[in-house]
């Protein structure tokens, strides 16, 4: 698998950690970014304490926001929707010429539980937001629907998981497809175009609503498919 730096924004919170302890588990660096450098360095601390007996596993940092993009090959956006396009203004520079993948689900939540929040009265998804303000940026949505508490886990790989993936560009998808071996230990599934985030986004209002029901982290599994 190739070795990849990426830089986890909003690494501080449990997506953005569980991804960053998933990758660097798996041979990447990683460098988790804030607001506030001096947020991220104690939560790469903590992810690197749980990697000292993992052979081969990449180093994990933490930097400010902007700095984090720094070299990176990979950006991934583990950030609420609330303030998400002012984020991605304020780091487009950054951003510029980078795989940037989104894993930023805009739901709401009121008396009757978890749903979709309609972004650009459904002509958008969060990663669309992204890429019309980040032009420079190459976007794919990824990673929705593996819950923080399964990757923060114990569990070696998430084997019983997929991890589906949508972009425009074929170069920039096939390395977030490779990338999701970290979590599943199988390539990811491309899901289709960009797009088609406006469905894998608020999918996850439905799995929230399970797994309050049964009490589970649940996942996706894409049934008929091989990656071997
Ligand atoms: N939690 C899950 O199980 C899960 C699963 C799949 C997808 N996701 C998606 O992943 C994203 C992150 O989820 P999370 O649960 O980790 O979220 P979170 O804890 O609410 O936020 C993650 C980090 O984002 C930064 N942040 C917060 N508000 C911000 C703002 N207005 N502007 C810029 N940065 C801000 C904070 O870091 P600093 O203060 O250090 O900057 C925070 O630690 C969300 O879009 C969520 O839908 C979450």
């Amino acid at each position: 698998m190739t070795s990849y730096r990426i830089a986890v924004i909003g690494g501080t919170g449990p997506q953005g950690k569980g991804l960053g302890y998933r990758f660097a588990r798996n041979g990447h660096t990683v460098v988790l970014g804030s607001r506030a450098a001096e947020k991220a360095v104690p939560v790469a601390e903590e992810v690197s304490a749980r990697l000292t007996d993992v052979d081969g596993a990449g180093s994990v940092t933490g930097a400010a926001n902007a700095d984090a993009c720094e070299g990176a090959d990979v950006v991934v956006l583990a950030v609420p929707s609330d303030g998400h396009d002012e984020l991605v203004e304020d780091l487009a520079p950054a951003l510029e010429g980078k795989v940037v993948v989104s894993c930023v689900n805009p739901l709401a939540f009121d008396k009757r539980g978890p749903s979709g929040i309609v972004v650009d009265a459904g002509e958008g998804s969060a990663a669309e937001s992204a890429q019309r303000i980040a032009t420079g940026a190459t976007l794919v949505g990824a990673f929705h629907h593996v819950s923080a508490v399964t990757l923060w886990g114990d569990r070696d790989l998430i084997e019983d998981e997929d991890v589906l993936v949508c972009g425009d560009d074929a170069d920039a998808k096939a390395v977030v497809i490779e990338l999701a071996r970290s979590l599943s230990g199988r390539d990811g599934v491309d899901a289709g175009k960009l797009r088609l985030a406006r469905q894998l986004e608020p999918l996850t209002a439905v799995l929230i609503s399970i797994n309050k029901r049964y009490k589970i982290h649940s996942g996706v599994r894409i049934t008929g498919f091989d990656a071997h």
